[in-house]
């Protein structure tokens, strides 16, 4: 039993890490924001908010973004007092093996493979869909069929039969993006930030040029009546708003990922982290209320929310469609590949650990790229980003991810606790208030989300515990190793 819960020491972690071949420290704060920014705004702002909107807030989808705004600022200080302290790649599942033991190392890995590789194949549709939709305003149309996921999905009744095949577009990004870093064309910093900057620049444009045609019908009611059969609208559609549109503020944590090629990561892993969460909380409640003032909630509910609501303002601003079409489809780009980035070095992790077997960490001889895990994450999202709609991804991301940030909370408490001797150059203020209520409030988000998810969510962590009892367990090097 006790195997289950031995944690690995933070002197083991950094001895890891001197052993291995070391990074570049390059990166300062600035280059941290807005790696966190160019990974943070993606399709949750530019789809989700849509669907979000339509199903379950209505314009209160704008509180639903400040109350999962806070939940997600409290998670990541406790974030920033790890990734200071433990200043090493693999986030939330490095974290939890110095606090909280193997088991739940394995539980968050595998439960990181939902954050990562589902929300590579969920920001795809939302690529998809603004693609198809930049190419029909130049005359060009995808055959429905060859560009619709076979399923789509609905709240109340579940998974249907669309007619589509496959959402080809998704399946092409997906390979491309898998293509580019099997060769090793990581997102360079200078790409990253022109990306961010033409993000930014979009959404602000859109908040300028749209807010003078809001029309405060659309926003009465503001929270529009509960319905107690599906539990959309009302307090608790806000709640359920909030936990779809965390997807939105997913991807800070990868800042914590970069903690190797830091210079200061003391000081700057806080700031990037942070600073990247302020920003991109205040551009999506803005973009929420525009949004939800131009135009009737109820025709949100579609693959590219933004440019219908471009529409309905009139045609003075029609000339905005096309920029925030492709800037939509460059920061998506952008999104489906750090998450593609991500998930092969979590797996590298674990491999390195012994928790999943060495040809998780094989490096390419040429590229020096981990190319068999990143075919390997591609080529599922391939497969899951064609099949699949993005409401039904989405949520699956969101429990992932509200899990893996409890988690770290917790772990925030424990170590605490259990290490009161570990430097902490960042120390997450009011404990235990803060570490508690972000626990709480990922929770409460978890629990708003529909049964069906939560479902899934059980069968995959069931699937990963059968894994590791017949693999990772017999074959973790922590157990060979004496402790530290
Ligand atoms: N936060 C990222 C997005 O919205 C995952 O696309």
């Amino acid at each position: 039993m006790k195997r289950f819960f031995r944690t690995k020491s933070r002197d083991h972690l950094l001895a890891d890490l001197s052993s291995g071949a070391t990074l570049h420290r390059v990166l300062g704060p600035w280059h941290l924001t807005f790696l966190g920014i160019g990974c943070v705004i993606g399709a949750g702002i530019f789809v989700l908010t849509g669907h979000a909107a339509a199903q379950w807030a209505g314009p209160a989808i704008a509180l639903s973004f400040v109350f999962s705004g806070v939940a997600c600022t409290l998670a990541g200080l406790c974030y920033a007092e790890f990734a200071s302290m433990i200043p090493v790649a693999g986030s939330a599942y490095t974290y939890a093996y110095a606090t909280l033991g193997e088991l739940f190392a394995w539980i968050i890995g595998w439960d990181l493979i939902l954050e990562y590789l589902f929300g590579a194949s969920a920001v795809a549709v939302g690529w998809s869909g603004y693609v198809v939709s930049f190419l029909k305003d130049f005359g060009v149309t995808l055959p429905t069929a060859l560009a619709s996921a076979p399923l789509t999905y609905d709240v109340a009744t579940g998974l249907h039969l669309t007619g589509g095949y496959v959402n080809l577009p998704a399946v092409f990004i997906v390979a491309l993006m898998t293509a580019l870093l099997v060769v090793g064309i990581r997102a360079s910093a200078n790409f990253n930030n022109l990306i961010v900057l033409v993000k930014v620049a979009v959404i602000l444009l859109f908040i300028g040029c749209c807010a003078a045609f809001i029309r405060r019908a659309n926003w009465t009611p503001f929270i529009p009546p509960h319905d107690p059969v599906t539990g959309a609208f009302g307090w608790s559609g806000i709640l359920s708003g909030s936990a779809v549109v965390f997807f939105a503020y997913i991807g800070f944590d990868a800042v914590s990922t970069a903690a190797q090629e830091t210079r200061n990561p003391q000081r700057d892993m806080p700031i990037g982290i942070l600073a990247s969460l302020a920003i991109c909380a205040v551009l999506y409640v803005a973009v929420a209320l525009v949004l939800t003032g131009i135009v009737s909630y109820q025709k949100l509910n579609v693959p590219d929310p933004i440019a219908v609501g471009i529409n309905a303002a009139g045609e003075s601003v029609r000339w905005l469609r096309p920029w925030v079409k492709l800037g939509a489809i460059a920061g998506l780009s952008s999104v489906i590949m750090v998450l593609l980035m991500g998930q092969p070095r979590i797996f590298f992790s674990m491999s390195r650990d012994g928790l999943l077997p060495p040809v998780f960490s094989r490096v390419h001889p040429v590229f020096r790229t981990p190319h068999i895990t990143t075919l390997l994450t591609g080529g599922t999202a391939m497969v899951i980003s064609g099949l699949f709609p993005i409401g039904f991804l989405g949520e699956l991301v969101s429990i992932g991810a509200l899990l893996a940030f409890a988690m770290v909370c917790a772990g925030v408490l424990v170590l605490r606790h259990t290490r009161p001797d570990y430097p902490r150059p960042f120390r997450t203020p009011w404990v235990p208030v803060v570490p508690v209520l972000g626990c709480a409030l990922a929770l409460i988000q978890m629990a708003f989300l529909p049964a069906g998810t939560w479902i899934r969510l059980v069968v995959w962590m069931i699937l990963g515990l059968l894994v590791y009892l017949f693999y990772g367990h017999t074959h973790s090097h922590l157990h060979s190793q004496p402790p530290r």
